[in-house]
């Protein structure tokens, strides 16, 4: 019996191509698991009228460990459209099947680090005052809250009476008094002290653990004086748990400003679910974009790991396939981390550091060419042709043998 069981998730798309490259690389590290298939994406919802069926959940609520590719989520039309003909019009809603994974397990806690591998073409470099360029080190983990904020879906457009007349007793809402329903959209913000806290002292614990100098809640506390208020309010409790590790507080508007500024004095960054979604990409936008941005979905029981890009069905049918595999490999070491083999997890991330800065393989967003089927011909390294060079470094002594 091996010692892990992952449900693996592909999904839709470049899902298929880049979790069975992270398969090998676990694999190459001698990861003791094994896998068992997991249903999820857009066939389900065509055929069952579920993008993420039960015996997925069961999968997951047993093994409690998932990795997840990508799925395709088409608007509101489109999905009724392509609903098999048996099921429609008998009263099928499609819904996204990573927020209701999130969901359905409490996976709160969302880990997506922004770390920049020396010899990255695609890294951000600054203009220096006195001539020249520099490429500041950014090593930034976001850590989203990722059920509540202002993703939680509570919303109108057109309250219904009593939800109105609730807000009405808001002295700010006079304003909007006399706007008429239809014309009146309302999203709410809610932010639980618990979860909150849960956030938090993920991200303290984190920083004590690998070493991270600093702690950044990055909310609007001056204005959204509530949400973004007990955010920081908790940050500051929590923080006087953890000696010797400041925290910070920005706002979120002059963090994407600073974000270009100084981005390597930031080490960890909290931030509620929508801040933490803007600035975790904002972040991986200097250390090479989807190619590289992996995430961690944690829960109390169930842990899903999974890149941050979507399905792009536009390269889904090239072959050999085109896409960078880098970033749902990351995800995988991340899983490594989690579950303690981080020995593991650290030979993986050396050898992708090593392949990036030879610079020999290079998937075409790293030589920033356009995608499609001409890429190959452009010099580009395949999915599996980067996986490959990953997986020579790894059996190289350069990386070490340190995994048991
Ligand atoms: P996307 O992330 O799928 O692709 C956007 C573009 O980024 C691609 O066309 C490609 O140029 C580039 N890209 C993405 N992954 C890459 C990789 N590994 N290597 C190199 N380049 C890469 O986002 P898009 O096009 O907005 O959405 C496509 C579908 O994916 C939609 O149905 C959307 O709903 C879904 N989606 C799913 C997500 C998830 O499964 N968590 C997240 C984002 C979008
Ligand atoms: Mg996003």
């Amino acid at each position: 019996m091996a010692k892990y069981t992952v449900v693996s998730m592909p999904g839709d798309g470049i899902g298929n191509q880049v979790l069975p490259e992270a398969i090998r690389v676990l694999d190459a590290v001698g990861f003791d698991a094994t896998y068992v298939h997991g249903d999820i994406g857009w066939e389900f919802w065509k055929s069952e009228g579920n993008a993420l069926p039960d015996r997925t959940i069961e999968l997951l609520a047993r093994h409690r460990l998932g990795l997840f590719g990508a799925i395709t989520s088409k608007p509101k039309k489109e999905a009724d459209a392509e609903l098999s003909p048996a099921l429609k019009g008998k009263g099928y809603t499609y819904y996204s099947p990573i927020v209701t994974l999130r969901q359905r397990f409490n996976l709160d806690i969302c880990i997506r680090p922004c770390i920049g591998f020396p010899g990255n073409p695609l890294n951000f470099i600054r203009k220096k005052v006195q001539g020249g360029f520099e490429e500041p080190r950014v090593n930034v983990v976001v850590f989203r809250q990722n059920t509540e904020g202002l993703y939680c879906g509570v919303e109108w457009t057109n309250p219904p009476d009593p939800v109105r007349a609730a807000i009405s007793t808001h002295p700010k809402f006079k304003p909007f008094a006399g706007v008429a329903g239809p014309d009146l959209a309302v999203s709410l913000r809610i932010i639980t002290r618990p979860a909150a806290e849960r956030i938090c002292r993920a991200a303290f614990d984190y920083a004590k653990k690998y070493g991270y100098k600093n702690v950044t809640i990055c909310e609007k506390p001056n204005v959204v004086r509530e949400t973004s208020g007990m955010m920081e309010e908790v940050a500051r409790q929590v923080a006087k748990d953890y000696a010797g590790i400041p925290l910070w507080s920005t706002n979120i508007d002059a963090q994407t400003m600073w974000l270009t500024k100084n981005p390597e004095d930031y080490g960890i960054i909290i931030a509620s679910n929508l801040f933490g979604d803007v600035i975790s990409d904002a972040f991986a936008g200097l250390v090479g974009g989807l190619g590289f941005a992996a995430s961690g979905n944690l829960g109390d029981e169930v842990a899903v790991f999974e890149p941050t890009h979507g399905s792009a069905p536009k390269y889904a049918e090239l072959s050999p396939p085109i896409v960078n595999p880098i970033a749902m490999i990351l995800s995988a070491a991340m899983m490594l981390d989690h579950v303690g083999e981080r020995a593991r997890a650290e030979r993986v991330r050396a050898a992708i550091a090593e392949v990036v800065r030879e610079g020999r393989v290079r998937t075409y967003d790293m030589l920033r060419i356009p995608g499609g089927r001409r890429a190959i011909g452009q010099g580009a390294a395949s999915t599996t042709e980067m996986t490959d060079a990953i997986l020579r470094e790894l059996e190289t002594a350069k990386v070490g043998t340190t995994a048991d």
